[in-house]
């Protein structure tokens, strides 16, 4: 009896060992190939198990990427913009660094329109590259207007839509210090 218990007991640790390899790169014996090797469809091929024959999902209804805040205000509306500025307060505080980043940002951004002094006489517009004459940023009718304002112009562009939207490129954290540089432009 107990010959047989180690014999069985050599049986079963011979089959777990087989599946042992030095070589990390190369498993031994699979019992389970199709769970060794997933049989996933790549996203964007063709799927039979779905109705529209699609692997990659539609997001369900309202999905946001991560890190993404959704904006409420619609872009080339006058009341969305007004409504921005009444409703967005400049969640930065005031510092050097803050306004460093900002000039860094503005240089990327802004700079090649509005100027480097923010008075709408940048390289795109005296070389006639960009036909139409950036807003000044320097004078009243920008210094009188709510940084939620101009947060939702730098996020949705002008409401002519000759200054095209950039939200998609600056982080709203930057956009917000890019106004605390321009109301230092201002100053
Ligand atoms: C491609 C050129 C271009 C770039 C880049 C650009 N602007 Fe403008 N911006 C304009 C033009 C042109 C106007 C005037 C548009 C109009 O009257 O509709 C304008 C208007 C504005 C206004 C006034 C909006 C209003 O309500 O009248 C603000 C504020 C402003 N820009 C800020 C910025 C800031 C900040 C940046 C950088 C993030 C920036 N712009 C980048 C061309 C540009």
């Amino acid at each position: 009896m107990k010959k047989i218990s180690s014999l069985g007991l050599l049986v079963v640790l011979f089959v777990v060992l087989s599946a042992c390899n030095r070589d990390k790169n190369h498993p031994g014996y699979i019992y389970y190939p199709d769970m060794a090797y997933s049989q996933a469809y790549d996203t964007y091929s063709e799927n039979p198990v779905f109705a529209e024959g699609q692997t990659m999902r539609t997001p369900a209804e309202g999905t946001i990427p991560r890190g993404h805040t959704p904006y409420p205000f619609k872009a080339k509306s006058f009341p969305d913009q007004v409504a921005a500025g009444v409703q967005l307060i400049n969640p930065v505080p005031h510092s050097a660094e803050v306004i460093a980043t900002g000039k860094q940002q503005f240089e990327i951004f802004c700079m090649n329109c509005h100027g480097m002094e923010g008075k709408g006489d940048g390289h795109l517009y005296t070389s006639k590259l960009f036909p139409a004459k950036p807003t000044s940023l320097v004078e009243d009718y920008v210094k009188n207007k709510p940084d939620g304002e101009i947060y939702h112009v730098i996020t949705m562009g002008s409401l002519s839509g000759l200054m095209g939207g950039h939200g998609g490129q600056i982080t709203p954290e930057n956009r917000w210090k890019i106004i605390h540089y321009v109301r230092e432009l201002g100053k």
